[in-house]
């Protein structure tokens, strides 16, 4: 029975369609998802409780790096993986805000940017970044650095279309660092995705990466990536399961890229 004390507790009652929104990607292992719903869809009467709706879900989402308050907002249903934020990203950005030096003052790109909230903390840290993703992506990543960035006009980055698996050839090694943010699930990319980071690393390019572990041939990409790179884990985030790598060219790939 829900009493008033409930009601005024959890502040509105609701009727919530309850469908079917997980993909392969979003399945219940991923970023605190809480609509375990999975392969069930009805109506039910329960509760409004802001933190039982998943982050994916939320139009907006509200973080505060380098002493900004950044908004996010996503689009889960227009745009899917490429409009919500991933545990990776926050991950990689207070990571990047506790090491600036690896950013402040570099040349940086960010590949499968989704968000840009990466990209763009990479620049107020003083990165001059470029940040990328599918073209069908950039109108929605272009909105959310205009949004966040207006205020900061010497901020310098740039957002242009980088697809794995046509683009690679476009972009140029003149990166001092590749960042990457939840960008390995894909198997059938890892080959497109892996020829673009050899494309855009020189000898002294530093690859950071952030990954969870969600299935076997994650870490898969992980060995074909160490026949190249030198992949070492800098940092583990329990709470949210996320590794970072930090990677250079092999000697061998370095000889090749001179
Ligand atoms: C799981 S999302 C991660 C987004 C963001 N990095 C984050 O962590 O919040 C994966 C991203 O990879 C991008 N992506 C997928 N296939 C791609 C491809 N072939 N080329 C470039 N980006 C791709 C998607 O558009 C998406 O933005």
């Amino acid at each position: 029975m829900v009493t008033n004390r409930h009601v005024s507790k959890c502040c509105l009652l609701v009727l919530l369609h309850i469908s079917v929104v997980c993909t392969d990607h979003e399945s219940c292992d991923t970023d605190s998802c809480m609509l375990k719903e999975k392969g069930m869809a009805s109506q039910a009467v329960v509760l409004y409780d802001e933190s039982l709706v998943s982050p994916f879900h939320k139009p907006s989402r509200m973080f505060v790096f380098v002493g900004k308050e950044l908004v996010i907002k996503q689009d889960w249903k227009g745009l899917g993986i490429a409009a919500v934020v991933w545990d990776a990203a926050v991950v990689l950005c207070e990571y990047l805000e506790k090491n600036k030096d690896l950013i402040n003052g570099k040349t940086a790109i960010e590949l499968g940017a989704g968000s840009g909230i990466v990209g763009i903390v990479a620049a107020l840290l003083g990165g001059k970044v470029t940040i990328t993703d599918l073209d069908t992506a950039l109108k929605y990543i272009n909105e959310v650095v205009d949004e966040n960035l207006k205020d900061n006009p010497g901020v310098d980055v740039d957002v242009k279309g980088l697809d794995w698996t046509k683009d690679w050839t476009k972009f140029t090694a003149d990166y001092d660092v590749v960042l990457g943010a939840d960008i390995i699930y894909i198997e059938e990319l890892f080959d497109d995705l892996l020829k673009t980071f050899l494309q855009i690393c020189n000898e002294n390019t530093v690859v950071l990466l952030s990954w969870r572990y969600r299935y076997n041939r994650d870490s898969r990409y992980l060995e074909l990536m160490r026949q190249h790179f030198t992949l070492k884990e800098i940092f583990y985030d329990s709470s949210r399961d996320v590794k970072i790598f930090h990677g250079k060219l092999l000697q061998k790939n370095k000889d090749k890229a001179r």
